[in-house]
């Protein structure tokens, strides 16, 4: 195992037993990381020598109870694509736990920090999101370059440290790179994280629209901060599966949020084929 230096978050004892189990299920050896958010689980299908692992064989995993979040996690090899042709090994996180359901910041950051200490290259953290911006139709995909943590806590421990946007630029360049060439558009912008379970109010999405952001979700923040934090580099995609409230006609629902992921499945696997090997060359 790769180390990297733990701080004292990363010593807790259901942080270790997570780290000896995936270490168990070969993650160490994969170069890239990717947790994927409501209705964004088919990427996974797609790759070769799967083995895949449920949450609840998984030690110190926090097992979320959201429909649409399959809750387990998938290690196998994705072919290489274009001039990126080497299979590259990745670990797939399918499903995440959230504030909401009353997981504490470390429960909610534990996998990535796993991920961290086992020296793994790079994470790409993805979600479902409500869209902010009237110019641009829905569903689509937006590259996170920053976000706005409204969740009233953060993640990080005492000596830990971080500054700056989680979201390195030069895994963003790779991301913008990967879209082009794959015919898919990824726009960039900042992303909102509220508690949630509940959807915005009208006057919450205005307030937010003043303050910058482009899109609104539940996830992500937490992660991107103790990954951060932890020296291993982030890039994010929000599949923005709605107009958030207030932008379009009648109430959301979570199904209505599944199902515009399904929609955008397609672009959003694309995307991931494409990027993932780029990813894995530069770290
Ligand atoms: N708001 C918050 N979270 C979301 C939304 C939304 O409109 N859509 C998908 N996740």
């Amino acid at each position: 195992m790769k180390e990297r230096v733990l701080s004292e978050r990363q010593t807790d004892g259901d942080l270790k037993s997570l780290i000896s189990a995936l270490e168990q299920v070969g993650a160490a050896e994969a170069r890239v990381a990717l947790v994927l958010g409501s209705g964004l689980g088919a990427f996974a299908d797609d790759l070769g020598d799967a083995q895949a692992s449920p949450f609840t064989d998984l030690p110190g995993m926090p097992r979320s109870a959201v429909p649409g979040h399959a809750g387990r996690i998938v290690i196998g090899t994705l072919p290489g694509s274009g001039a990126h042709d080497k299979p590259v090994k990745v670990l797939v996180q399918q499903g995440r736990v959230h504030l909401y359901e009353g997981w504490t910041p470390e429960e909610v950051t534990r996998s990535v920090r796993a991920y961290a200490a086992l020296g793994i290259g790079c994470l790409v953290l993805t979600n479902a999101a409500g869209g902010l911006r009237r110019d641009w139709s829905v569903p689509t995909l937006m590259r996170i370059e920053d976000h706005i943590n409204l969740q009233g806590v953060t993640a990080l421990g005492p000596g830990e440290r971080a500054s700056g946007s989680p979201y390195g630029s030069q895994l963003a360049t790779l991301l913008m790179e990967a879209a082009e060439e794959s015919g898919v558009t990824l726009h960039s912008g900042v992303y909102a994280a509220l508690t949630g379970p509940t959807y915005e109010t009208p006057s919450e999405i205005r307030m937010l629209t003043k303050i910058g952001a482009d899109a609104v979700g539940m996830s992500t923040a937490q992660e991107a901060c103790a990954a951060h934090a932890a020296g291993l580099p982030v890039a994010a995609i929000s599949c923005i599966t709605n107009a958030a409230a207030g932008h379009s006609e009648g109430p959301l629902n979570h199904e209505e949020v599944v199902e515009a992921g399904r929609q955008i499945a397609a672009d959003f696997s694309r995307l991931l084929a494409n990027a993932v090997p780029r990813l894995a060359q530069q770290v």
